[in-house]
């Protein structure tokens, strides 16, 4: 979400005479995207600005350069930035970006001072879609599209409830028309985005709303959009209507991102997730019936309030149960204002840590066993790039994998059914099959 959000911000500044720099050292204004989900990502804020004060310091004698917070740090955080780092220019939160211009006038207006003290990190009431200009070009041929922000949800352990606000969907007709600008300018795959992609329930304009699965019936109708993927999901939201469409819609990729944090019925409900570990095995389970080569990889925590011996050993055992081929795992980090940093039992760290190594194992473990699964099938590959050697290409498989393979150069940009041959932890090598033809 948040490289969507910086692209959109790179759209909005564009027309302002802005340009992407390689890095701070040459920019005029140095804007940090930040992310509050856990402490270490918030505490690197203040590092990087502490970096950043000090390139201004020596590069900036007249104090031009704006240095700018944005993201989910800044919606939480914004007085306390001001205070910890006085010399920040503006901070303003994920629903404020489209505000930039302005806030960027003011900047100038205020003159080359130390700290310009410019804050929005209200809710406003419009909708920052309808205020943010065309996408420019994708990079590449994969294009992330946002279709629904925010969450109602309230795991008592998360702060995206409080810092992007409550859930949001776009309309249908705003969605459609920015998938067809991005085919248009050569994506083939598109992600759908959203913190609760499938609770979208976008207004038809005619008194009606579409589920995410209408709207991936409807988005799988353009012509020359090869693959569609959606991100994150939160099962109790996962409807059969959704299941359907895994079913019957080509485009929609074989691989989803169905975070289930833990495997203990007992955790899950100090949680708050809203269903139980037999719940979340059903809806695999149905999934699997509608799209047999689907597969699943997931969000976990470890060492949550509470969490003992037992409830991860059910959290390790619901991995092996679905094998998820990739996962994102974290400690339990405990974030102010959110229920469960008051709750009773904290996990020790150090137990905490043991445990997800554990499981990082596990689930290692088992990704490499599905890649070494693949060797000898055949998949559609996405060819984004060159790759590192002479002569070879990378792609994307169905699963997300990193795929090498000695194409011709004008295969990029393509998707071609190619063997796969190796496999590593983190990749696959391929193979041309004989007679492959261009598919698109
Ligand atoms: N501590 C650790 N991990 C967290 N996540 C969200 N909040 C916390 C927290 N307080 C993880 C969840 C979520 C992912 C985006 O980040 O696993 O799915
Ligand atoms: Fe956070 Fe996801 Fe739970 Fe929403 S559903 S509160 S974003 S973990």
């Amino acid at each position: 979400m948040n490289v969507y959000d910086s692209a959109r911000m790179e759209d909005v500044l564009k027309p302002l005479g802005y340009e992407m720099t390689d890095g701070p050292d040459q920019a005029n204004m140095v804007i940090l995207n930040t992310c509050h989900i856990r402490e270490k990502a918030s505490e690197k804020v203040y590092s990087e600005l502490g970096r950043l004060k000090n390139i201004k310091k020596v590069r900036d004698e007249n104090n031009e350069m704006i240095i700018a917070v944005a993201g989910c740090v800044a919606q939480a955080e914004g007085e306390e930035i001001s205070r910890r780092a006085p010399y920040v220019d503006m901070v303003f939160g994920p629903q404020s970006y489209h505000n930039l211009p302005e806030m960027i006038a003011k900047a100038h207006r205020a003159g080359d001072g130390k700290g310009r003290g410019i804050l929005m990190t209200e809710f406003p009431a419009e909708d920052k879609f309808d205020h943010l200009p065309d996408p420019v070009k994708p990079e590449g041929y994969s294009a992330f599209l946002s279709i629904q922000e925010g969450c109602d949800k309230f795991c008592t352990y998360c702060v995206v409830p409080y810092t992007r606000g409550a859930e949001y969907s776009r309309p249908t007709a705003h969605v459609l028309k920015e998938a067809r600008q991005l085919v248009e300018q050569g994506a083939l795959e598109i992600t759908l985005l959203g913190q609760n992609v499938n609770a979208y329930h976008g207004d038809d304009g005619q008194g009606g709303e579409w589920s995410l699965g209408r709207l991936i019936r409807e988005l799988a109708e353009i012509d020359g959009l090869e693959r569609i993927r959606y991100t994150t999901s939160y099962p109790a939201e996962v409807d059969d209507d959704l299941i359907s469409a895994h079913a019957e819609v080509p485009q929609l990729m074989p691989y989803l991102h169905l975070p289930v944090q833990a495997g203990s019925n007992r955790v899950l409900a100090a949680m708050n997730r809203n269903h139980t570990r037999e719940q979340y095995l059903e809806i695999i389970a149905k999934l699997k019936a509608a799209r047999p080569d689907l597969a699943l990889s997931s969000d976990f925590i470890v060492g949550f309030p509470g969490e003992n011996d037992r409830d991860f050993e059910d959290t390790l055992d619901i991995i092996r149960q679905v094998g998820f081929i990739q996962a994102f795992s974290f400690v339990y980090s405990a974030r102010p204002g959110t229920p469960a940093a008051t709750m009773d039992l904290q996990v020790e760290k150090a137990v905490a840590n043991e445990r997800l190594q554990i499981l990082q194992k596990l689930l290692g473990d088992i990704q490499t066993d599905f890649n070494q699964s693949c060797i000898g099938k055949e998949f559609p590959i996405l060819l984004e790039r060159e790759g590192r050697n002479p002569g070879q290409l990378v792609g994307r498989s169905p699963y997300m994998q990193p795929v090498h393979v000695d194409a011709p150069l004008d295969f990029v940009g393509q998707i071609h059914d190619l063997k796969i041959v190796s496999a590593r932890p983190n990749s696959l090598g391929a193979q041309l099959v004989d007679g492959e033809r261009k598919r698109a």
